[in-house]
């Protein structure tokens, strides 16, 4: 059950618009029903402190893009949702890959560089008003990433750079300290990063050019009149070729419907009937989730419990991997061998191993990577049967345990949490 995990995040910095849907909430809601991907979604809300400084508006993003996260479908129960700041391995992670990180790196970056140049062509300081979070961006960027091992970064091509950067990070980190770290990939989506807006540029807050995802109806349907046509009247033939209104229809339409829409255009359909068809058209998928997003909207408390229980989850995966990379880099206990602790450093995961008794049952335990005692199973018939309680646990983790809780004995002083540890550092180590 080795699976695919896809990762990305959203920066609490804006209330979501169309663009942002169809770029980014829409597919990775429809990736995350998907049963061979794992999917972990989080409010990049760290990543927003670098460019806000207005606490409410950090406070306010944060609640809609999480409710609009839901509003589209997103099953919490079903994926990995949560807030990146409720995760403080992240930022912990962030100083150990900071430290294996060259600077060169982050001169290179595309956001840093294009801060400068502007500077330098207003003949100001190259760095005036820039802060060193912008320069970090790269690193705490490939930490949200490098933390949870994820295979697949689902990004527009505007963050290409800073995935390929996750790499190189990760390799270097590898290469000083072992194999930890799972080198992720950029995952485009093509066709959708390129949204256009209100007046034919890419859908952007930045352009002002955008229309709030959960705009009232009466206000989508002005802003939709708003929308740049050329001055073709009625009975005139129009061309789909540059028409925003067009590419707009199309991220929503079914083939079957751009296809009657594209045919429209030849018989010269007015634009007012056209931006007519498009607004009914998102209406058609948006209606429905904008009363949800209402109803979550006006109850953040229930929002506030989900991100809790995502981040949770979120940190059991990230408390062992944490734990494992300090060990890694040198932070240690005292008590262990520097020249012991080093040499298990790069295999020390724990292990099942499994036996025959003089009584001719078969036993399996679970020791931890320093020979700890976890779990010691009853005797099984069958070696098979024994073989089968291993992979449950291989494989559902921890949750297992209350089902299998006749079958195996703890080791003496041995914590729940210390099984769960193990457990999932094996489960993590099986989706490298
Ligand atoms: N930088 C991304 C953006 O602005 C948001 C983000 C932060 C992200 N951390 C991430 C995306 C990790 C993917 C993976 O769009």
């Amino acid at each position: 059950m080795s699976s695919t995990r896809f990762l990305t995040g959203i920066t609490t910095s804006g209330t979501p618009h169309l663009g942002n849907y169809v770029g980014s909430i829409r597919p990775s809601v429809r990736a995350s029903l998907r049963a061979d991907v794992e999917s972990f979604y989080f409010l990049a809300d760290y990543h927003a402190l670098i460019k806000i400084d207005e606490p409410e508006r950090i406070q306010r993003s944060t609640l809609e893009i999480a409710a609009s996260w839901l509003a589209a479908g997103l099953d919490p129960e079903r994926v990995v949702f949560y807030r990146q700041s409720d995760v403080p391995e992240i930022p912990e992670l962030t100083w150990l890959l900071t430290c294996v990180t060259s600077k060169g790196l982050l001169n290179r970056a595309h956001a840093y560089k294009a801060a400068v140049d502007q500077n330098t062509a207003a003949q100001e300081e190259p760095d005036a008003a820039v802060n060193a979070g912008l320069f970090m961006y790269p690193v705490l960027m490939a930490a949200d990433i490098l933390m949870f091992n994820a295979h697949k970064v689902p990004v527009g091509r505007d963050q290409v750079q800073h995935i390929e950067m996750a790499r190189d990070i990760a390799q270097r980190f590898n290469h000083l300290y072992g194999d930890h770290l799972t080198l992720p990939e950029a995952e485009i989506e093509e066709s959708v990063a390129t949204l256009p807006g209100l007046d034919g540029r890419k859908m952007s807050k930045s352009y002002d050019n955008h229309i709030p995802l959960f705009a009232p109806r009466e206000q989508l349907r002005k802003l939709i009149a708003g929308i740049l046509t050329d001055s073709r009247a009625p009975g005139e033939p129009k061309d789909t070729e540059g028409s925003a209104l067009f590419q707009i229809y199309q991220a929503f339409a079914t083939p079957d419907e751009t296809a009657a829409l594209r045919q429209a255009y030849v018989d010269g359909i007015s634009w007012a009937d056209a931006k007519h068809l498009l607004f009914e058209r998102i209406d058609l998928e948006i209606g429905p989730m904008r009363e949800a997003y209402l109803a979550l909207m006006n109850d953040p408390a229930r929002i506030e419990t989900i991100l809790h229980s995502g981040a949770a989850k979120a940190r059991q995966i990230a408390a062992p991997v944490m734990r494992e990379l300090r060990q890694a880099v040198g932070l240690r206990d005292l008590r262990t061998q520097s020249g012991k602790a080093a040499s298990t450093v790069k295999s020390a995961l724990p292990v099942f191993k499994q036996y025959r008794e003089s009584d001719g049952q078969f036993y399996f335990k679970l020791m931890d990577a320093q020979g700890r005692l976890l779990l010691q199973s009853v005797g099984f018939a069958s070696p098979k049967v024994a073989g089968q309680t291993i992979a449950q646990l291989q494989t559902q983790g921890a949750s297992a345990l209350a089902e299998l809780k006749d079958q195996l004995q703890w080791g003496l002083d041995v914590q729940a949490q210390d099984i769960a540890d193990a457990l999932q550092a094996l489960l993590n180590a099986k989706t490298r």
